[in-house]
């Protein structure tokens, strides 16, 4: 089995309580920051000054999705403050390899999210260009919608093209991921979890627990 990881979204946290918030997920793999600016999606949550303050107290790395129009412009910042991760959407960027080499080159791990909405194919064989794939399984904006399974066939051709060039990209997926949806996700390929409103919606540890055991029975 390939390595599992459990990435809780700040977004579902306490957010006048951060620095506690991101305390409780000491036990996670990486914390998620969802960054939104109302354009590339009908919500807005933070920009590079918050996000600097939580790299700084964070015990867990930071996995960044930027849900934000003109990532070319933005995305690289993230990485420069220190981001372990740093996920653009590929519907906001006009050159999506240069970006990740750019990231990458600052010393980030550089990851693509495709809204349900968005094909996979021109993506497959650029995969080296990548460390992550984000394959969204609600459309992005909000916490607590239901995980989208027709998302499924999109998270296999990521896999099979994985496979294909035997690279190590993490496939990740973000929305409505439970104990009970996890394991979908899972079996079709990925590897990597966001969890939100089922992180914090309980005692964050052992939320992360749950999700932990139910993703490895795949
Ligand atoms: C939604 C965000 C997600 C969100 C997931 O656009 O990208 O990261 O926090 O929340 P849940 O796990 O509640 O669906
Ligand atoms: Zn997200």
């Amino acid at each position: 089995m390939t390595a599992q990881r459990i990435n809780p979204s700040i977004l579902s946290a306490d957010f006048v309580n951060l620095q506690a918030e991101l305390e409780a997920i000491r036990t996670a793999d990486l914390v998620h920051v969802d960054v939104m600016d109302n354009h590339f999606v009908p919500n807005l949550t933070m920009g590079p000054p918050i996000v600097e303050r939580i790299q700084a107290v964070s015990p867990v790395p930071l996995d960044m999705h930027l849900m934000i129009s003109d990532a070319d412009r933005w995305a690289p910042g993230y990485a420069e403050l220190g981001a372990f991760s740093v996920t653009f959407h590929v519907e906001a960027s006009t050159d999506p390899v240069t970006l990740a080499r750019k990231i990458r080159d600052i010393g980030a791990r550089a990851g693509i999210a495709l809204k349900p909405g968005t094909d996979p194919e021109p993506y497959l064989e650029l995969l080296p260009e990548f460390d992550q794939v984000l394959v969204m399984t609600v459309e992005p904006g909000f916490g607590g919608q239901s995980f989208m399974p027709d998302m499924m066939p999109k998270l296999r051709r990521f896999a099979e093209a994985r496979a294909k060039h035997g690279l190590d990209v993490w496939l990740q997926v973000d929305g409505g991921i439970t104990v009970d949806t996890i394991g979908i996700a899972a079996e079709a390929g990925a590897d990597t979890f966001v969890a939100g409103s089922a992180v914090y919606g309980g005692v964050p540890e052992e939320r992360i627990a749950d999700l932990r055991a139910a993703a490895a029975q795949h």
